[in-house]
């Protein structure tokens, strides 16, 4: 699998002057980012973007790792006989027109030509592969349009490229790091479980989050979770009648009884996310934070209204909140102004500053009867400046951070995810990550 993310040299199969064309962007975006050497491929051309192009990759005279093919499907087997001829053996087939469309006599013949020359196959109908740190990108959204994310530790996998090409865009402009992005289309020779496979043992990543719609093969599926030590957050599309109708004409996946699924992810100790957006929140959880002892959680804020609603909601989420020690109590009630409340949730009230914080927290760190802060720091009060962040140094409990704001709170926001906090904008968005990372 390594020859998919890192290889020495790669072909692209349909490289095309056209500026318009898949083919150029993904030939453009190869030779611009990836140190490795390129080599276009097209009968009609002598030279695209000034590299000298190839007829076929049989013309080649180098081995060539990876072979990234984006011309139609009526051309795509005898492309990939070429490859196989070659000793090819990896490939990331972009075309769409294959079983998702009821091709499935094609599909089949893709899936024995993959098999006669031993060639492992990404798609088709797929973006292929994003690496944020071999910065080896096949996608074909062009960088003016989608933005990368820094490199990171999330590692993603979808099915579907549009969604997680979106979301990949999305979560680099919230600051999200990635090790690898795949898109894997009809999955016909490698599905999700070689994926995760590869990931378990990738050091680059540390969670994974996989977006699926269909499982091929779900026992293997569940063996392969099972051994896996590295946290998986699911979320399956096709949960309902119409949106499994809808799976079958996407990536030909047959989406399944959504039960079933959710007892083959239970069985398999995955994390499953309620939407799109908290499988971020979850993975930015396993990112940053140390392993919690237990799931006491103790709150401090700075705004009343937000101690209850966060209280409210750690409650119906089965999540205990803590009780203060009584040193801590006499402690707090001793150095805090009158006003404050120290309870849990403990109220700092709207004039707090760094210091009453810092007091805060790191009394609260020492009490031995909590294991995880959630701090509410809402930045519109006077007192609270950017110095507050000198206060979160590496420690041994979580702490979660809530901040609810306009644009002077998002920048404030980026600014502690910078120093590797996890931040987020409501308290339900914390609480409910929160449960599902404990889960
Ligand atoms: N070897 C090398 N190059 C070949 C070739 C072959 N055997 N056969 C054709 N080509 C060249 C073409 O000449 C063309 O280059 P040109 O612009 O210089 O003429 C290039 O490959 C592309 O072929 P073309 O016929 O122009 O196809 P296209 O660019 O319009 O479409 C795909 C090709 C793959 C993009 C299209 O079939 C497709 O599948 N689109 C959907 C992709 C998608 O959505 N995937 C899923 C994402 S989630």
């Amino acid at each position: 699998m390594q020859n998919f993310f890192t290889p020495k040299s790669v072909a692209v199969i349909g490289a095309s002057k056209n500026k318009k064309k898949i083919g150029h962007i993904i030939f453009k975006q190869i030779i611009t980012k990836y140190k490795g050497k390129v080599y276009p491929i097209n009968p009609k051309e002598e030279k695209i973007l000034n590299k000298k192009c190839y007829p076929s990759v049989l013309k080649v005279r180098a081995k060539i790792d990876l072979a990234v093919i984006a011309v139609p499907a009526k051309a795509a087997l005898n492309v990939i006989e070429s490859c196989g001829k070659k000793k090819i053996r990896n490939i990331i087939l972009v075309t769409s027109g294959f079983k998702e469309i009821g091709n499935h006599d094609l599909e089949k013949q893709l899936y024995n030509l993959l098999k006669k020359y031993k060639i492992k196959c990404v798609g088709p109908n797929c973006l292929g592969i994003f690496d944020a740190h071999s910065n080896l990108d096949t996608l074909f959204l062009p960088e003016e349009k989608l933005t990368r994310p820094n490199k990171g530790s999330i590692s993603f996998i979808s099915q579907s490229g549009a969604l997680g090409s979106a979301l990949v865009d999305l979560a680099a402009y919230e600051g999200y790091g990635f090790a690898k992005f795949i898109s894997y289309g009809n999955a016909t020779n490698l599905d999700e479980s070689d994926y995760l496979e590869y990931l378990d043992k990738d050091p680059k990543t540390k969670v994974i989050c996989l977006y699926i719609e269909g499982i091929k093969d779900g026992k293997r599926f569940i063996r392969t979770c099972k051994r896996i030590k590295k946290p998986i957050i699911v979320i399956k599309g096709g949960k309902t009648k119409k949106g499994s109708e809808a799976t079958l004409s996407h990536t030909g996946s047959m989406a399944g009884a959504y039960n079933i699924y959710k007892g083959a992810f239970k069985q398999s100790n995955l994390i499953v996310a309620d939407s799109l957006e908290q499988m971020f929140h979850i993975a930015k959880l396993f990112i940053t934070c140390p392993k919690p002892k237990g799931d006491r959680v103790q709150v401090i804020t700075n705004g009343g209204g937000y101690g209850i609603v966060t209280a409210d909601g750690l409650e119906l989420n089965n999540i205990p909140l803590a009780k203060l020690s009584n040193r801590t109590t006499k402690k707090l009630k001793k150095s805090l102004p009158e006003i404050c409340t120290i309870s849990n949730p403990m109220d700092l009230v709207g004039d707090a500053d760094t210091k009453r914080y810092k007091l805060a927290i790191g009394t609260c760190l020492r009490d031995k009867n909590n294991d995880i802060l959630l701090v509410i720091l809402l930045p519109q009060t006077p007192l609270i400046t950017k110095d507050v962040i000198k206060i979160f140094k590496k420690t041994k409990k979580p702490i979660l951070l809530v901040m609810t704001g306009g644009k002077q709170t998002q920048q404030f926001k980026k600014v502690l995810e910078d120093h590797g906090l996890p931040v987020f904008d409501f308290p339900d968005h914390a609480v409910k990550a929160l449960k599902k990372y404990l889960t």
